[in-house]
């Protein structure tokens, strides 16, 4: 990578503000407590680019959105995947997530297709069929005072849909061995900063074991999914996947390449899309203003009827209340870059192969671009109000080339099933639940189960 003349000049920038933190130490202590807070305390304390020293780590925390801009947009070329991603590659290998570069570029361009904008519709039917199927059986437990557990419901609606809808595999089978899998994994792919992260992957630690395992479970299934694609032709993805070349030599991708790139969409579509559902529905359950303008909006536009990917485009209200849900929750809430040259971002001096955190989490709450910021309002994103924010003020799909490519996929599928879960049902958080987020790892997942009571609409509430 050649030095641009932006960011040799950079080397002289001032050097940012950030947290004092202890010896040695630096601010590992608070990073490790409620990782989040202590972000959204240096945001407030130190800025919107502030230096943080994790051990013998500095990072710099960049939340303003000329900055985040310039990370993601203007000058991509000098923000690599690097150190912080490593944990990702242990378990999902080299993927479209974990890859730069031209081996980056081919990849995305042989499955970008199925994520346009105007193909995602294939999944429609997939959507209405698998909520339908959760819905119902809500029905039978509603009859016996019955609650769930919303985070089981969300991860195994977004799994089956996801499975069905671009791999043609009915994964219904395998979603209780998976659930605890993934649980594991999501939790692996952050860094916490402990010991047992530094010690080599071959030593029998509890926690490579455990890596080891989940390996070779997703190992086995993606083997099932390709047997089942050869038998029966299904799944758009995987034909694109099977049919892949390498542009240079032509040849075939190898099993490896193939399965990490499976397992990728997997990891990476299905969890993001269960989060985000998750505090969209406890968000709507919590506001019941939000809830009746979103019933209001739901029986005037579909009037009953189960809405089509069409109809979405009108269900405006539904929209905002999602949009406002993943400003609150983005549901990857932080992730790194490593620099290749220094930089400069908000006039402070960014150096050469030092890491970048971005946080839609502590961006999205930020005082100075979002009124209140700890308020659920969906009326933020009233198109008058929205032109007045500055772009990266808002980034819960990242942005710029790297930007999130089933962002077209997850926001369909996100407002088709808050559309049907809202015309049959009303959710209730069971008293005494505990719910907080987590974050101390990689998604913005409730610490523990979320139980719920699903009470079905009354007539008087149906349209
Ligand atoms: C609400 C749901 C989702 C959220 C909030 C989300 C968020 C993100 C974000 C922030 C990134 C950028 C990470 C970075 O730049 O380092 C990303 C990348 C990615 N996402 Fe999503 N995602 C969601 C759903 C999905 C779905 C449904 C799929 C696939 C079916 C998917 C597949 C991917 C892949 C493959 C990448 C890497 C793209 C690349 O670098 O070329 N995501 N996602």
């Amino acid at each position: 990578m050649t030095m641009t003349t932006t960011t040799a000049q950079a080397a002289h920038g001032r050097r940012a503000p950030g947290p004092r933190g202890v010896p040695l130490l630096g601010s590992l202590p608070q990073w490790k407590g409620a990782t989040a807070e202590f972000l959204l305390r240096t945001q407030r304390d130190h800025g919107e680019v502030s230096r943080i020293q994790l051990g013998p780590q500095t990072v710099h925390l960049v939340t303003a959105p000329d900055a985040v801009g310039r990370v993601l947009k203007e000058n991509s070329g000098n923000y690599v995947r690097g150190t912080l991603y490593e944990q990702f590659r242990t378990v999902m290998g080299n993927g479209l997530l974990t890859t730069d570069g031209d081996y980056w570029k081919a990849h995305r361009r042989a499955v970008q297709p199925v994520f346009l904008r105007k193909a995602v519709a294939a999944i429609e039917p997939n959507v209405v069929r698998a909520t339908n199927e959760m819905l119902d059986d809500w029905e039978v437990r509603a009859r016996r005072g019955e609650p769930v557990d919303l985070v089981t419901e969300t991860l195994r609606l977004t799994l089956v849909t996801l499975s069905n809808s671009l791999f043609g595999y009915d994964i219904r089978p395998a979603t209780p061995v998976l659930k605890d899998v993934v649980n594991n994994v999501i939790e692996v792919m952050f860094k916490h900063g402990t010991v047992g992260e530094m010690l080599p992957s071959w030593l029998p630690t509890r926690r490579n074991r455990l890596i080891a395992r989940d390996c070779r479970i997703f190992t086995r299934l993606v083997t099932d999914i390709r047997a089942n694609h050869a038998v029966t032709g299904e799944g758009r993805l995987m034909e694109l996947i099977e049919a892949a070349t390498d542009p240079v030599t032509g040849e075939r991708w190898s099993d490896d390449e193939v399965r990490d790139e499976i397992l990728t969409i997997y990891l990476a579509g299905h969890e993001t899309t269960a989060v985000s559902l998750l505090w969209t529905l406890l968000s709507i359950a919590n506001h019941p203003g939000v809830q009746e303008e979103l019933d209001a909006e739901l029986d005037g536009v579909l009037g009953g009827r189960t809405p089509t990917a069409q109809d979405v485009e009108e269900l405006t209200y539904t929209k905002q209340v999602v949009d406002e849900s993943l400003r609150m929750y983005p549901p990857i809430w932080i992730y790194p870059r490593d620099t290749v040259d220094a930089d400069e971002l908000g006039g402070f001096h960014i150096p050469a192969r030092s890491s970048v955190l971005l946080s839609p989490f502590v961006s999205h709450r930020n005082p100075h671009y979002w009124e209140n910021p700890e308020a659920f309002d969906p009326h933020r994103f009233d198109p008058q109000k929205a032109k007045e924010r500055p772009k990266m003020a808002y980034f819960p799909f990242g942005a710029g080339a790297r930007m999130c490519i089933g962002n077209f996929m997850a926001l369909l599928e996100l407002r088709m099933i808050v559309a049907m879960i809202n015309q049959r049902f009303r959710l209730s958080l069971v008293p005494g639940s505990f719910l907080r987020y987590g974050d101390t790892s990689i998604s913005l997942r409730p610490v523990s189960e979320v139980l719920v009571l699903p009470r079905p609409r009354t007539t008087g509430e149906r349209p």
